[in-house]
């Protein structure tokens, strides 16, 4: 059994839920056309939608509201952000703008145009978003470690760099706008990458010359486990950690919502391009806002200034990790099967082995997400064929790499008993997965659909 480890906090403020029964729950469910973007909060026991912006502040960042400093320019709490994300992260230049996609939207223009490429070792759906958008293609060159979810290896978040290279031989360098690393990697399972792999990685794209950029979003989780596990840096600092990743790249995008442990923001960093930096003020005056304070409030500036700090104590860090692998000590119990070893932000249940006469084309991550809510009022979502859609020209459903019932669990939010009755819910669910159905699409708009489809159960 995996050892609980204590909450390094106590509990100030609370928010009471409300508890429905499972008749109620399976009208609720119906009538959000079986999408759980379509249910009330209200309505929701445990949310597990998201790690993103869900995040309970501590009682320094609330009291970092009360003084946060709203004016228009040269604002104090801009300053702290500033001072406290150089520190971090070792950049000379950093700018706030309102949350991770901004900053794509912000930055990768000015890395890429149509006909080019971006290589990561997996882009989250809005990086790729970014990128498809500037006309250059995305592609992804994770680890083949990744797509074994039983399958042991430390760094399932890595990228594959001997297929980087051919990737970069093939498309020829000037082509290649940015190479990304996404720490932790959200869309293998929330997995790490290794200071070994950033450093292979940020050699290649130095040899070639071509920008090498990290999506930060999770990165205080991903120093956490490289202490874990790579006997190098043993006995460094979280802090030291994150100076040896950040000097190996150029630039980063980072939402803040996640490691920042705050409800909106987001940071772009350039290391010491002056030239690069002055354009991204000038893109974010005209995208997010002046560039004291882009896009954000002057209170929220002042709590992400106190939650970058926070988000990199190693005491909270290993709470913090400590949640997913009680969780995922459940599961191992329990013989369900997940990305294995678990991530940093989230479990990644295997829908595919929990639902296996499911086929992808009905949806099985899906099918368990909703089932997750009848249950017990469990809301989580489906990273799959689902989340994936429609190949653009033929418009058949593709196929996704993996069927991942994604149960992201917030920062500071839930107790250990609330884990029980995310296990419980899964372990009876299990007992009567043979008769869960799949589902077919009654409604999609062309892009992102997993967010407005509307759903209905198989027979
Ligand atoms: N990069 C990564 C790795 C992310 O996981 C996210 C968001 C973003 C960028 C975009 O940041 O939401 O602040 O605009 N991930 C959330 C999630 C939404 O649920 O995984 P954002």
């Amino acid at each position: 059994m995996v050892k609980y480890i204590a909450e390094p906090f106590r509990i100030k403020s609370v928010e009471p839920l409300k508890m429905l029964t499972v008749e109620e729950r399976k009208e609720k469910i119906k009538e959000a056309k079986y999408n759980l973007f379509g249910l009330k909060s209200e309505d929701v026991y445990i949310d597990l939608l998201t790690d993103s912006g869900t995040n309970a502040m501590s009682s320094q960042q609330w009291a970092g509201v009360m003084v946060g400093d709203e004016s228009y320019a040269g604002a104090s709490s801009y300053r702290h952000v500033i001072e406290n994300a150089q520190e971090i992260f070792g950049y000379k230049y950093i700018q706030p703008v309102h949350q991770g996609r901004a900053a794509e939207k912000v930055l990768l223009p000015l890395l890429l145009h149509e006909g080019m490429f971006a290589i990561s070792n997996m882009h989250f759906d809005t990086t790729r978003a970014h990128v498809e958008q500037t006309g250059a293609r995305a592609i992804d060159c994770v680890v083949k470690e990744a797509l074994d979810t039983t399958g042991y290896f430390d760094f399932k978040g890595n990228m594959d760099n001997v297929r980087l290279v051919k990737l970069i031989e093939e498309h020829g360098a000037k082509n290649i706008g940015v190479i990304i690393m996404t720490i932790t990697n959200n869309s293998a399972g929330g997995q790490p990458v290794s200071v070994a792999n950033i450093r292979e990685t940020a050699a290649i794209a130095k040899k070639y010359g071509i920008t090498f950029m990290i999506d930060a979003a999770r990165y205080a989780e991903n120093a956490f486990f490289v202490k874990q596990r790579e006997p190098e840096f043993k006995n460094a600092s979280i802090q030291d950690i994150i100076h040896e990743v950040f000097a190996l790249a150029d630039v980063f995008t980072m939402s803040s919502k996640k490691d920042a442990i705050v409800n909106m923001g987001g940071l772009i960093g350039v290391k010491e391009n002056c030239e690069l930096f002055e354009k991204v003020n000038g893109r974010c005056i005209t995208l997010e806002g002046f560039v004291t304070y882009g896009g954000m409030s002057g209170r929220d500036l002042e709590a992400l200034a106190i939650g970058l700090k926070e988000g990199i104590n190693e005491d909270f860090l290993r709470y913090r990790i400590g949640q997913m692998q009680y969780l995922a000590g459940r599961l191992d119990e329990a013989g369900i099967a997940y990305q294995s070893p678990v991530g940093g932000h989230a479990v990644f249940v295997d829908a595919a082995k929990f639902l296996p006469h499911i086929p992808y084309y009905e949806f099985p991550a899906q099918a368990l997400a909703v089932e997750l809510y009848i249950e017990a009022g469990i809301r989580c979502c489906d990273i799959g064929s689902y989340m994936l859609g429609n190949d653009p020209d033929t418009k058949e459903q593709l196929k996704a790499d993996f069927e991942f019932t994604r149960l992201a669990v917030p920062r500071r939010v839930y107790t250990q008993a609330h884990l029980d009755v995310i296990a419980d819910a899964l372990c009876a669910i299990k007992d009567r997965a043979p008769t869960i159905k799949g589902y077919k699409i009654v409604k999609e708009p062309p892009v992102l659909r997993h967010f407005t489809a509307e759903l209905a159960p198989l027979e």
